[in-house]
């Protein structure tokens, strides 16, 4: 018996350590990568840009050139949380597709890389480059974290760099910084562009409270012409991003400049958002009459967004971070963090005598949507609701026009969450309710209260409501882009039904209604 017992604790040990080495070795054969297969993880977005893995925030440097948009963007590779600032880099032939690319700009003893803008040098002002070849000129901010940690004042400065291989490979002029810092903390984000006017580069660049504007022949010496906003816009929060380029209003030859300016915090809805101004430019000041204040998104996940250069039929096209400061570094996701928005152009209208700002998907982007989808009539009856099944798995665009300005549309799905986008056009508002959209607790000042935004210029008749819906995101255009708001959402499931309540107090017409899905930009 005692050997049995023996015997048997022998057996049991050996098959123990069998078992033990058996799981070692399925760990080994079984890789962390092979998991979960490309762009599938949890929340991944499948046609919205997000960098492979680790930490992602403002589109950097966003310029055309050669047949290629250029997309870098602030990136830190070794975390998924805000660190040392690199500008990563992609490239696409449509704006859609993207492909990744090697880091382009690492940090130096200057500093880290924040943000910026690029530039074709097609005159060669800068000697970098031949006429022939001319030069991809990035120029951005040096974050100097020791000057900071050491309580100084004069920490970031800007700085340049060039590229004569279509933005392939880096070198960093030797004689950066190109401005320095004049005694102010904030003192960012570079924005420059052909000044046909003044037949000169134009530097945008915030300074705290206001932007600053500085010109240059050669992209290396800047000299300070003028400044704007002290006293004008909103001022919650400290200025980044600026961004200034004209417009055509649509339908007339009359063309007015445009400012974006991004604030941290300040923004309606709460954290960042980023305000537009309309006005004028002479080459040297910009002015501008606008006495509200003027938001290009009033959802919580639309910031630092900025322009294309150089694109081939100067279309404005635009590309935000889709987050938000107040809990960027928070959101549940695991390999990466953070999407950009889809590229939307920007347009100008004259809707009841007022400018408005108009931001809207690219044209091209219909390209990804499913084509086949038959769209049709609804009609809801008085307070009642009507209820559509969704079969995109939160990969879709819904769209629909009505006249009516009362209703609240939901999204939900079987673990009970649910999003609510209700219209209210007494009030003149629209406000978007995201506190039950999935997960929500992982910060607390995500899903805080329901946000709001006025609509009160929209114009008389049917108008068209347009959501782009993605794993972790929901893009909403009214009136095409003339009231948008961006959000980031974290169902627990995907969405399934789709509700209308009617609260307009007679039958709602819903017209023209479809859900068609999305194709995912990625490749295996
Ligand atoms: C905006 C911003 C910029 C800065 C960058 C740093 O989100 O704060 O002002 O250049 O991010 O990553």
């Amino acid at each position: 018996m005692g050997l049995s017992i023996k015997k048997l604790l022998l057996f049991t040990l050996v098959l123990f350590v069998f078992s033990c080495k058996e799981k070692e070795v399925k760990k080994e054969v079984v890789p962390e990568e092979t998991a979960v297969s490309y762009y599938e993880e949890a929340y991944r977005p499948q046609f919205h840009f997000t960098p492979e893995k680790n930490w992602m925030n403002d589109p950097n440097g966003l310029v055309y050139h050669q047949g290629v948009y250029h997309l870098f963007y602030q990136h830190y590779p070794e975390d998924i949380v805000w660190g040392p600032m690199h500008w990563g880099h992609a490239v696409s032939k449509d704006m859609l597709h993207w492909e990744h690319k090697p880091i382009a700009l690492y940090p130096d003893e200057h500093g880290d890389i924040f943000s910026g803008s690029a530039v074709v040098d097609v005159n060669n002002t800068s000697g970098f480059g031949t006429k022939d070849n001319p030069a991809l000129v990035a120029i951005f901010t040096y974050h100097l974290m020791e000057g900071e940690q050491a309580g100084r004042t004069d920490f970031q400065t800007q700085g340049i760099a060039y590229s004569l291989d279509n933005g392939e490979s880096w070198i960093k002029y030797e004689g950066n910084p190109v401005i320095g810092n004049p005694g102010i903390k904030d003192f960012r984000d570079p924005k420059v562009f052909w000044n046909e006017k003044a037949e000169m580069w134009t530097m945008l660049v915030v300074a705290g409270d206001h932007l600053q504007i500085w010109n240059s022949a050669n992209l290396k010496d800047w000299e300070y012409v003028s400044e704007f906003g002290k006293n004008q816009g909103a001022h919650g929060g400290v200025w980044e991003c600026p961004d200034l380029f004209p417009l055509k209003v649509d339908g007339t030859d009359e063309v007015k400049w445009v400012l974006l300016i991004s604030i941290n915090p300040g923004a309606p809805n709460g954290g960042n958002g980023t305000q537009y101004f309309i006005g004028d430019f002479d080459g040297k000041s910009f002015t501008s009459e606008q006495e509200q204040n003027k938001w290009v998104d009033l959802g919580r996940d639309n910031y630092a967004g900025v322009t294309y250069n150089n694109t081939p039929n100067e279309e404005r096209i635009f590309i935000g971070w889709m987050s938000n400061w107040d809990y960027a570094r928070d959101t549940p996701t695991e390999k990466w963090r953070s999407a950009s928005t889809v590229p939307r152009t920007l347009s100008l209208s004259k809707i009841n005598g007022q400018y408005e700002l108009l931001n809207y998907p690219l044209s091209s982007f219909e390209s990804l949507v499913d084509s086949e989808v038959v769209p049709k009539d609804i009609l809801v009856p008085l307070d009642g609701t009507y209820e559509i099944k969704l079969t995109t798995d939160n990969q879709s665009e819904i769209r629909f026009t009505t006249a009516h300005r009362d209703f609240v549309l939901s999204l939900k799905n079987d673990s009970k969450d649910s999003l609510a986008i209700a219209m209210n056009g007494k009030g003149k508002m629209l406000n978007f309710d995201r506190r039950n959209s999935g997960l929500t607790d992982f910060k607390d000042n995500f899903a805080t209260g329901v946000q709001e935004m006025p609509i009160d210029n929209l114009p008389e008749g049917a108008i068209e409501i347009r959501i782009l819906l993605d794993a972790s995101s929901i893009e909403l255009f009214v009136n095409q882009g003339q009231y948008v708001m961006t959000n980031q959402i974290f169902p627990r499931d995907t969405y399934t039904t789709l509700e209308f309540l009617n609260t307009t107090g007679k039958e709602l017409e819903v017209s023209a209604f479809s859900e068609r899905s999305v194709q995912r930009i990625w490749e295996e």
